[in-house]
């Protein structure tokens, strides 16, 4: 084989599923990176809010959260008018949450991996729906009890404007858009950042409808 034969066959392998973009020095989008795992997914997201449905929580601050949340794994995120934390049930029904599907597990894994991130354990996925007006206001994920672990963070649905900011709430943002398939992971140095999400925009997703469903895996023990 001459050289020009060798060029042939490599621009006709497939394109690579996932493109990856770094957005800080350990934090990367994964574009597309859930899109093959779809199948699995959504019929276990159904199962999970079938134990633990959708619920708007209050801030400490006596707001209640324009996103609906629900979580899976043995640590669920919640807060109320005495403080965020997290817990081993349900507040709405006292039993523990469901369990993390095992396709979650490994879709969260793989994608760290895949920002740099060897052996991630999430035992926490907080699951957020957004429905046109939904936002998600500048914070720092900082209820775990280290910061060792990254944050991986997919996006399903109707697309949004993801805010990537600095250390200080004040620091200037940078807004991603993140579509279906789509998955932020930060960690390390970047693991405290303040991010955020603008209001989702109206439209109709083909396959989920009129809203934005985030997974948000962490290792919060
Ligand atoms: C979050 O920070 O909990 C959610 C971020 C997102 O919805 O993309
Ligand atoms: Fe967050």
């Amino acid at each position: 084989m001459n050289p020009t034969t060798l060029d042939l066959f490599a621009d006709s392998e497939p394109e690579q599923q996932s493109r990856r973009e770094q957005i800080g020095e350990q934090s990367y989008v994964l574009r597309g990176f859930a899109l093959p795992w779809l199948e699995r997914l959504l019929p276990a997201l159904e199962a999970v809010l079938a134990a633990a449905p959708f619920r708007q929580m209050v801030t400490p601050g006596g707001f209640t959260m324009s996103a609906a949340m629900s979580s899976c794994g043995t640590w669920g995120w919640t807060t109320d008018r005495s403080g965020y934390r997290y817990t081993r049930h349900d507040p709405r029904t006292d039993a523990p949450w469901p369990e993390m599907p095992p396709v979650f597990f490994e879709l969260a894994q793989a994608a760290a991996l895949e920002a740099g991130f060897a052996d991630f354990v999430p035992d926490s996925c907080l699951i957020n729906r957004y429905i046109p007006g939904a936002k998600m206001s500048l914070h720092q994920d900082k209820d775990e009890a280290s910061y060792a672990a990254p944050i991986v963070s997919v996006s399903l649905g109707l697309p949004a404007m993801f805010l990537f900011g600095g250390f200080e709430r004040g620091d200037k943002s940078q807004r991603v858009p993140v579509f279906h398939g789509d998955i932020v992971v930060w960690g390390g140095v970047d693991r405290l950042r303040y991010h955020g999400v603008l209001p989702i925009k109206e439209g109709q997703h083909p396959r989920l409808g009129e809203q934005r469903i985030n997974f948000t895996f962490r290792t919060a023990q």
